[in-house]
C-alpha cells in the first residue's frame, strides 16, 4: 500500500496511518473492525476540508472496514423547516456526498452503538469522536485511540491501524483512582461530575471506586427504563464530559465496566482525587441569561428511552422555547414509530436527526441562549456557538422550554 500498489488515494492513507504510528513509538499495525470519522459538518470543515475529501476520493480511495460518519451540521431531512440556510445545505450535502464516495456510511451519529450491535470487547476501532471513543473504551471494552476524523478515515481506507496508546494493555491501567463524597442526583450531576473530573486528570485514565451504587441506584430509580440502559446513559453523561473537559479517553467504574470486573485495574492508580462538590462546575457551566431560545437534549446523541422520557414530560404542553432532542436518524425513527416524535412535535418541539447544536450553525438561526441538560454541550457551546448556556437536568431543561425563561441559579 505504501508502495502504491494499491493507487494513490491508498498509499496516502497509509502514509498517514504509519507517519503516526512512527510518532507513537508503535510496532506493529493491528486491523480494525469498524472506523467512526468526524469532522463532518460544513461549519468546521470549510470548502478546504471538503475539497480535501473531494480529492482524496477521486485518487480512488474506499473503506475497506465499516465505517460511519459523526454528525453533520445540520438534519439531512428538515433542515429547510429548522431555519439553516441555503448556501450552507448545499455545501453539507455535497460534503456527504464526497465521505459516500469513500465509502463511508452517513449514519451521522456521535452514538452508532445505539442503533447497531456494540463493538466486541477487545477488538481494535478507529473511532474519533470523544464521547464515542470514552463509551467504546469504557462501556464496550473495545480498544481505540481518540482518532482525528483524517486518521479515522485513513484507517478505514487501509483496514488497519497504528498498534499504540489504548490499542496496548499497558496503557489502559488506572492512572487516577476517583473518590465521589456527594450524591448524584440525575444526568445533569453525572455531567457536572465528568468536567471536574475531566479538568483534573487531563488525558488520564480515571478508575471511579465508590460509584457503582449510585449508577446503578438512579438506573433502578426509573420506572419502566431498563435499569442497564438508564446506567449505560449516565455513563454516557459521564464520559462524555469528562472527555470534554479533559481528554479522557478510557474510564473504569468499579463493579460496572467491563475491564475492572475481570481484571482490577485499581491499587495500582498513582494519584487519587476526592469529589466533595460538584458547584464549581454548575458555577463554571452556567451563564446569568434568564430568556431561553433553545433548549438542546440529546448530547450524547439521544436513546430511546431518553427521547420517551421528553415525549412523556412535554406530551399536551405548547412551547415557548424552541426544543432540539437530538438523536441519530434510526433512532428517531424506532421513536417515530412508538409515537414520541409527535408527541414531541405536537408541543412544538423537534427530535432533530443527523446533527447536533455544538456542530449546526445555530447562530445564524438567532439563537443567544441556549439550555441543555448536557454538561458537554454546556462546556463547548459558548466558545464554539457563541451562545450564553444554562445547565440543568431535563426537568430544569423542559421547564425552560415551556416558559422561555430560566429563573434564578441551582444550587
Ligand atoms: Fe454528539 Fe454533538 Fe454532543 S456530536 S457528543 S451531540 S456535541
Amino acid at each position: 500500500m505504501l508502495q502504491g500498489a494499491e493507487g494513490p488515494g491508498v498509499r496516502r492513507a497509509m502514509e498517514m496511518v504509519v507517519a503516526l504510528g512512527r510518532i507513537y513509538g508503535a510496532r506493529r499495525l493491528v486491523p480494525v473492525a469498524s472506523a467512526q470519522v468526524s469532522g463532518v459538518s460544513y461549519k468546521n470543515l470549510g470548502q478546504a476540508g471538503l475539497e480535501f475529501l473531494q480529492a482524496w476520493a477521486q485518487e480512488g480511495a474506499r473503506a475497506r472496514v465499516p465505517a460511519f460518519l459523526n454528525p453533520a451540521g445540520m438534519d439531512m431531512d428538515a433542515w429547510a423547516a429548522l431555519g439553516i440556510p441555503e448556501a450552507f445545505a448545499r455545501q453539507q450535502e455535497a460534503v456527504v456526498q464526497a465521505f459516500a464516495h469513500l465509502g463511508v456510511q452517513p449514519t451521522l451519529t456521535c452514538a452508532p452503538y445505539l442503533a447497531m450491535p456494540w463493538p466486541a470487547r477487545g477488538s481494535h476501532l478507529a473511532w474519533a469522536e470523544s464521547s464515542a471513543v470514552a463509551f467504546a473504551n469504557s462501556l464496550a471494552g473495545a480498544r481505540t485511540n481518540r482518532e482525528g476524523g483524517p486518521s479515522a478515515l485513513a484507517a478505514a481506507i487501509v483496514g488497519r491501524t497504528a498498534a499504540y496508546g489504548l490499542h496496548l494493555d499497558e496503557h489502559r491501567q488506572a492512572t487516577v483512582e476517583v473518590r465521589v463524597q456527594v450524591p448524584l442526583r440525575d444526568e445533569a450531576d453525572f455531567g457536572a461530575l465528568g468536567i471536574l473530573v475531566g479538568q483534573e486528570v487531563g488525558q488520564g485514565v480515571p478508575a471511579f471506586v465508590d460509584l457503582a451504587e449510585q449508577v446503578q441506584g438512579k438506573a433502578s430509580l426509573r420506572g419502566e427504563r431498563g435499569g442497564e440502559e438508564a446506567a449505560v446513559d449516565l455513563l454516557r453523561t459521564l464520559g462524555a464530559a469528562m472527555a470534554a473537559a479533559g481528554a479522557v479517553a478510557l474510564f473504569h467504574v468499579w463493579g460496572v465496566t467491563p475491564e475492572v470486573q475481570d481484571e482490577p485495574a485499581l491499587g495500582r492508580a498513582p494519584r487519587r482525587v476526592e469529589v466533595a462538590s460538584l458547584e464549581g462546575a454548575y458555577a463554571r457551566l452556567n451563564a446569568p441569561a434568564e430568556e431561553v431560545d433553545l433548549v438542546h437534549i440529546g448530547c450524547p446523541h439521544a436513546s430511546l428511552a431518553e427521547i420517551r422520557q421528553v415525549a412523556e414530560a412535554v406530551a399536551g404542553q405548547r412551547l415557548a422555547a424552541r426544543l432540539w432532542v437530538t438523536t441519530a436518524r434510526a433512532v428517531r425513527e424506532e421513536a417515530a414509530r412508538r409515537g414520541w416524535v409527535a408527541q414531541i412535535e405536537a408541543a412544538g418541539g423537534h427530535v432533530v436527526a443527523d446533527t447536533c447544536t455544538v456542530v449546526a450553525p445555530i447562530q445564524a438561526l438567532g439563537i443567544r441562549v441556549l439550555a441543555t441538560n448536557s454538561a458537554k454541550t454546556a462546556f463547548y457551546a459558548p466558545a464554539h456557538c457563541g451562545v450564553a448556556v444554562r445547565f440543568g437536568n431535563l426537568a430544569q431543561c423542559l421547564e425552560a422550554a415551556r416558559t422561555g425563561r430560566w429563573p434564578g441559579g441551582r444550587t
